[in-house]
C-alpha cells in the first residue's frame, strides 16, 4: 500500500485533456499573438515572380509601367506581396494575355475538378505534410483549392490554427456532411482560411463515428452508400474549386474508401526504408481487395493518375538510395521524379503549426530552408503538371 488514492482513469484523462488543451491554446497565443489566429506572411519579389510564372525583371517592369497596383514597399525600395496582391496581379496579367488561361491555369469549361488523395496506412509517412504543402502551393499559384481533412486526428485542421475539439462544436465538420442521419450540405462546414484561395473542410474526432455507423447504414440500405457519400457531398461545391485535396487517415477504413471513390488522382506517400515498403505492399494488396468489393457494389473508380511520393529522403543515405532505386525499377514513372527531402526546416516549422510556405526564411539556416523549399516546390509543381495533363494541356 502506498497510501495514495487510486487513480480514476476517466477523471485523470479528462484532467490531462484539459491541461493539454489549455497549454496548446497558450502555445498558439505565443506563436500567433495577439489573437492566436494565423496570418499569411508577405512574399518577396523573387517569390512573387516565381508564383506568377514571370521573371523578376518583368515584374519590376509591370510596376515601372504602372500596369499593376503598388504593393507594400520598404524604405530601401524592397517590395513585399500579399497573397491578395498576387491574385490581383495574376488577374491583370491574364486579362491582358493573348490566350486567356496563360496565368490563371485553373479549370476551363468542360474540365473536371481534380480530386487528389494523399494516403498510405502507414502512420507518419507524410500524408498531412505533403497534402498541406500541395494545397498551399497550388493556392499561391492561383488555383482555387479546397482541403478536406478526413482524418479524425484532425492534423490538417490543426495546422490551419484550429483546435478541433472546441472550434467546430456548433459549425460542424466533414462528419456532418457525411453522416447518415440528416447530413448538412458540405458548403455549410467549409471555412475560408487566412490563405488566399484555400478553403478548409475541417475534421474532428466525431468523424470516427462514420466508421462506426457505416455497418448499420449498410444493413439498412441507407443511400447513398458509404463509398458514394464523399463524392455526393462534393458535388454541391465542386464548381467553386479547381482542385480538392484529401488528407486521409492512416487506415483503410470507410472514410478513406469514400475519398478514393471521389478521387481523380492518388498520391501514396512512402518513406524509403524496407519496413515502410513492406507495409506499403500490404496496404496496396488490401486496397485492391477492398476496391474490388466496392467496385462490384457499383462504385465508379477511374483515376487520371497514381503516383508514389517519396518522403523524408536523405540523398546521402546508401540504403535509402537502394530502396528508391528498387521502387523506381518496379513502378517506373509512377514514382514521382522529385522526392520530398527529409528536412529539419519542415519538422521545425511543424512545431509552430506552420509549413515551409508560411515560415520566414530568416527563421532558419538559409541553405536548410532553401533545400526544403526547392524540394517541396519541385514535388508540388510535378503535381500541378499531372493536373494540367489530366486537363489535356
Ligand atoms: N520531409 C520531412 N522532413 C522532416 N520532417 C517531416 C517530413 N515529412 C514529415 N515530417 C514530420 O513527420 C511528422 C509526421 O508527418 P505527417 O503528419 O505529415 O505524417 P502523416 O502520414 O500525416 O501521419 P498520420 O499517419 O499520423 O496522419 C510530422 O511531425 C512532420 O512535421
Ligand atoms: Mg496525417
Amino acid at each position: 500500500m502506498t497510501g495514495t488514492d487510486p487513480i480514476h482513469i476517466n477523471t485523470r484523462i479528462r484532467e490531462n485533456a484539459q491541461q493539454l488543451a489549455g497549454a496548446l491554446e497558450q502555445h498558439m497565443l505565443k506563436s500567433f499573438a495577439p489573437d492566436a489566429r494565423k496570418q499569411l506572411r508577405l512574399f518577396s519579389a523573387g517569390e512573387a515572380a516565381d508564383l506568377l510564372g514571370i521573371s523578376p525583371s518583368f515584374l519590376r517592369k509591370l510596376h515601372f509601367e504602372d500596369r499593376v497596383p503598388e504593393v507594400q514597399t520598404s524604405a530601401g525600395g524592397r517590395r513585399s506581396y500579399s497573397a491578395t496582391d498576387l491574385a490581383a496581379i495574376r488577374k491583370i496579367l491574364d486579362d491582358s494575355a493573348k490566350t486567356p488561361g496563360t496565368y490563371l491555369k485553373g479549370r476551363r469549361p468542360g474540365d473536371k475538378v481534380q480530386v487528389l488523395s494523399f494516403l498510405n496506412f502507414k502512420g507518419g509517412s507524410g500524408k498531412t505534410t505533403s497534402s498541406i504543402h500541395a494545397a498551399q502551393r497550388l493556392a499561391l499559384k492561383g488555383y482555387r483549392v479546397l482541403a478536406v481533412d478526413i482524418d479524425p486526428q484532425a492534423s490538417l485542421t490543426t495546422l490551419f490554427g484550429y483546435q478541433p475539439e472546441f472550434d467546430f462544436l456548433h459549425s460542424g465538420s466533414v462528419y456532418d456532411a457525411l453522416r447518415y442521419d440528416d447530413p448538412v450540405p458540405l458548403s455549410q462546414v467549409i471555412l475560408k482560411t487566412y490563405f488566399e484561395g484555400l478553403d478548409l473542410a475541417p475534421s474532428g474526432l466525431m468523424l470516427q463515428e462514420f466508421e462506426h455507423e457505416t455497418p448499420t447504414a449498410l444493413r439498412n440500405n441507407i443511400q447513398p452508400p458509404f463509398y458514394a457519400r464523399m463524392a455526393a457531398a462534393l458535388q454541391e461545391v465542386e464548381a467553386d474549386y479547381d482542385v480538392i485535396i484529401f488528407d486521409c487517415p492512416p487506415q483503410l477504413g470507410y472514410l478513406t474508401l469514400s475519398a478514393l471513390c471521389a478521387s481523380t488522382g492518388m498520391l501514396i506517400t512512402v518513406v524509403p526504408n524496407m519496413l515502410d515498403v513492406a507495409s506499403m505492399s500490404q496496404f496496396l494488396q488490401m486496397s485492391a481487395d477492398l476496391l474490388d468489393v466496392v467496385s462490384n457494389a457499383g462504385a465508379q473508380m477511374e483515376l487520371d493518375f497514381l503516383r508514389f511520393l517519396i518522403n523524408r529522403y536523405e540523398p546521402s543515405d546508401g540504403p535509402q538510395q537502394q530502396v528508391v532505386a528498387f521502387l523506381r525499377q518496379l513502378f517506373g514513372k509512377e514514382v514521382m521524379v522529385s522526392p520530398m527531402l527529409k528536412s529539419t526546416a519542415i519538422s521545425d516549422a511543424g512545431l509552430t503549426q506552420q509549413t515551409i510556405y508560411e515560415v520566414e526564411r530568416g527563421a532558419f539556416h538559409r541553405s536548410t530552408y532553401d533545400r526544403a523549399m526547392e524540394s517541396l516546390n519541385a514535388v508540388n509543381d510535378e503535381i500541378e503538371t499531372l493536373m494540367q495533363q489530366a486537363w489535356g494541356r
